[in-house]
């Protein structure tokens, strides 16, 4: 298992000799390592066992620094910048000659955030590279809230967690660029995008399938559970799971079942908080997912707010066919 502390030195030792941290964020732990160093890159794709045709998000201390590895921030993304980092926010930028191939997938654009996480945004003033972090899981699988659910999967394959506490968001940045003068968001995360229309006006949203593979958030299937996965109406899912005598466990928004033992249900927030559901969500689908039960049974949650990234996430988790 990977050693897991508050040692912003030890961290930055590990990370110049081109070796992996997991790092804390505001949205979920990152696998990190020098973006500028094609070794290091590479070995993030090898422990997470991700295809090389999905790029990496780079992690810099400020927007002053981000200007260093691109070369426009068109003016909407700018003031989307000023606004929101440090925070979850990922911008498509075009990238300067400096950030290797490796780190875009040989695209012309770079993914640039400015984590909002004390103990990150300290080691990154104290490098002087940026940081190229996928979140820390095994591609495909949920990403990890907390040093342990980091440590449960790949404390075998890095040496060092850095560690942040629980991720205060608990969903991915919100993905964003330009196409023309458009704006446009690729994946639904812990931004709201009410928030960045407020700003900047009406943006498109990008649907993305994995028959697009170059396109972010990827993917159809991601974000999932080992165990099947359902999505429904809950009282009908579990009446027919009861009927046909399968173990199962429920997530829902805010119900209690009385049928059902608490061990075998989570409500995301009791108070319908979609905020509160979403800093839940990814620890309550392991929660589940580790229980000795045959199938999970999900609702969807309100389509507005935080909730339409909750369910991108829950559609994605849900079992195909
Ligand atoms: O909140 C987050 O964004 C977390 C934390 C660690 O920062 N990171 C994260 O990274 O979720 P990852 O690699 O799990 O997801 C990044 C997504 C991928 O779907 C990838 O396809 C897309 O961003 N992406 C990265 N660079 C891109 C690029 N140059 N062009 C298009 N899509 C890109
Ligand atoms: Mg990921």
């Amino acid at each position: 298992m990977a050693e897991i502390g508050q040692d912003i030195s030890q961290a930055k030792r590990v990370l110049d000799a081109a070796k992996l941290v997991a790092i804390p964020t505001e949205t979920v732990y990152g696998l990190a390592g020098n973006a500028l160093n094609p070794v290091a890159v590479a070995s993030i794709f090898e422990t997470k066992n991700r295809p090389s045709f999905d790029p990496l998000i780079i992690h810099v201390p400020s927007l002053k620094e981000a200007e260093n590895y691109v070369t426009d921030i068109p003016a909407p993304l700018r003031k989307l910048a000023g606004q929101f980092w440090p925070g979850p926010l990922t911008l498509l930028l075009p990238r300067k000659e400096t950030i290797p191939d490796i780190v875009t997938s040989g695209l012309d654009r770079v993914a640039v955030r400015v984590p909002d996480h004390q103990l990150t945004l300290e080691l990154l003033s104290k490098i002087d590279y940026p940081l190229a972090a996928p979140s820390a899981n095994p591609f495909g699988y949920i990403s990890p809230t907390s040093p342990q659910h980091v440590d449960a999967q790949l404390g075998g394959k890095i040496s060092y967690i850095l560690d942040g506490g629980i991720c205060k968001v608990g969903l991915e940045s919100t993905i964003v660029g330009m196409e023309g003068d458009e704006i446009v968001v690729y994946r639904l995360g812990g931004l709201d995008i009410s928030d960045i229309e407020a700003l900047v006006g009406k943006v498109r949203v990008k649907s993305h399938s994995s028959s697009n593979p170059q396109a972010p958030g990827l993917l159809e299937s991601h974000y999932a559970p080992t165990k099947p996965f359902l999505i429904g109406d809950l009282a009908t899912l579990i009446l027919d799971h009861t009927k046909e005598g399968t173990d199962f466990a429920v997530l829902s928004l805010d119900k209690k079942f009385d049928s059902i033992p608490s061990g075998y249900q989570i409500a995301l927030s009791p108070g319908s908080d979609l905020k509160e559901a979403a800093t839940n969500l990814f620890a309550a689908m392991r929660t589940l997912d580790e229980s000795n039960v045959q199938v999970i049974l999900a609702e969807m949650m309100p389509e507005k707010g935080l909730g339409k990234a909750i369910n991108d996430r829950l559609k994605r988790a849900a079992t195909k066919g």
